[in-house]
């Protein structure tokens, strides 16, 4: 199996990219292209082309995207070309070549007022990102008919820099020690990215095996957290006081949250067999340890 990961440098397509080890496979990157990825703007229709049409894969993965607030709103054009632009010409991209397409989508594309969500339930984006993420999935529709599409709540694994997930930097929040209020109304279900990355794997071996999925699929961890109890797990898990952290309510407030996408994910073991789903409380700790003190040793 050839394989084209988009996106490899991020935080899933780092794991996708594990994942996929031992087949034929390009990963690439965009302002992180280290460590023998390619180079591509995937807001370029030339740059997919050229290297779609020289590896000619069977298969693509598109990890690519924004999810980071501070840039919708700083370069509301460029996130949405990141989110929505990109994932169209991928798709077309991988039209043109004859190539598979499983396409990575967010549980922001519900309102989180009904979960469970199944595949099949109405989207109804309560924000800027949801909406981008809720086109994307149209425009991949669109231009490759036989694309899949997997929506994932937030993700957490071994990061780069505190900051490069949320969950990660609340938990630099808590080894800091400054006053900070976290909401402790919506609930996510952070997943593991290298569990995320074997649903990937097993997807694209089914897809090319052509057994029939559905165009939607859903895959989530069990346990669900608000911000403030993941830091009160932190506290708790590294001994470290927790005064200083207060519950709040100012994601739910704001209605630009949802309170509870929970996705249903029955549909997918029972199509790729059994997939591991780390437990949150004891995956999530050594993920941050690291980020905990500024002085310990950064490891990737
Ligand atoms: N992380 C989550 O909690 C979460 C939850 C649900 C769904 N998702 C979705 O899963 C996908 C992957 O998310 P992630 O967390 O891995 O994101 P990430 O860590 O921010 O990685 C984003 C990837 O997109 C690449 N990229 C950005 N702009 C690009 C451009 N113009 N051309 C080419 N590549 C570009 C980045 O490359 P460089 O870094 O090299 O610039 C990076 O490889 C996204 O679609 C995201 O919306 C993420």
């Amino acid at each position: 199996m050839r394989a084209v990961i988009f996106g490899a440098s991020g935080l899933l397509g780092r794991s996708v990219l594990r994942a996929f080890d031992g087949m034929t496979v390009t990963g690439t990157g965009f302002s992180r292209s280290a460590d023998g990825l390619v180079t591509v703007d995937a807001t370029s229709a030339d740059d997919i082309e050229r290297l779609l049409g020289r590896d000619q894969p069977d298969v693509v993965v598109n990890c690519v995207g924004e999810r980071r607030p501070d840039v919708w709103a700083s370069t509301p054009a460029q996130a949405r070309g990141r989110n929505v632009d990109a994932a169209r010409l991928i798709a077309e991209g991988a039209s043109r070549c004859g190539a598979r397409l499983l396409h990575i989508s967010s549980d922001y594309v519900f309102d989180g007022k009904a979960a469970p969500y199944r595949p099949d339930s109405v989207p109804n984006p309560l924000n800027t990102y949801g909406r981008w993420k809720l086109l994307a999935e149209q425009a991949v529709r669109a231009a490759c008919p036989d694309a899949a599409i997997l929506r994932l709540p937030v993700l957490y694994g071994p990061v780069q820099f505190a900051a490069e997930t949320n969950l990660t930097e609340i938990a630099r929040q808590v080894g800091a020690g400054a006053r900070v209020e976290l909401d402790d109304v919506c609930v996510r279900y952070p997943t593991h990215a290298d569990d995320a990355a074997e649903v990937c794997r097993r997807f694209a071996g089914a897809l090319l095996r052509g057994q029939r999925l559905g165009s939607v699929a859903h895959w989530s961890a069990e346990q669900g957290f608000t911000k403030y109890r993941t830091a009160l797990l932190i506290a708790r898990r590294f001994d470290l006081p927790a005064g200083h952290i207060r519950a709040g309510e100012a994601d739910a407030v704001s209605g630009e949250r949802p309170v509870d996408c929970r996705l249903d994910c029955q549909d997918l073991p029972a199509a790729l067999g059994p997939v591991r789903r780390r437990l949150f409380s004891s995956e999530f700790p050594p993920v941050v340890e690291p980020w905990l003190t500024p002085t310990r040793p950064v490891s990737n």
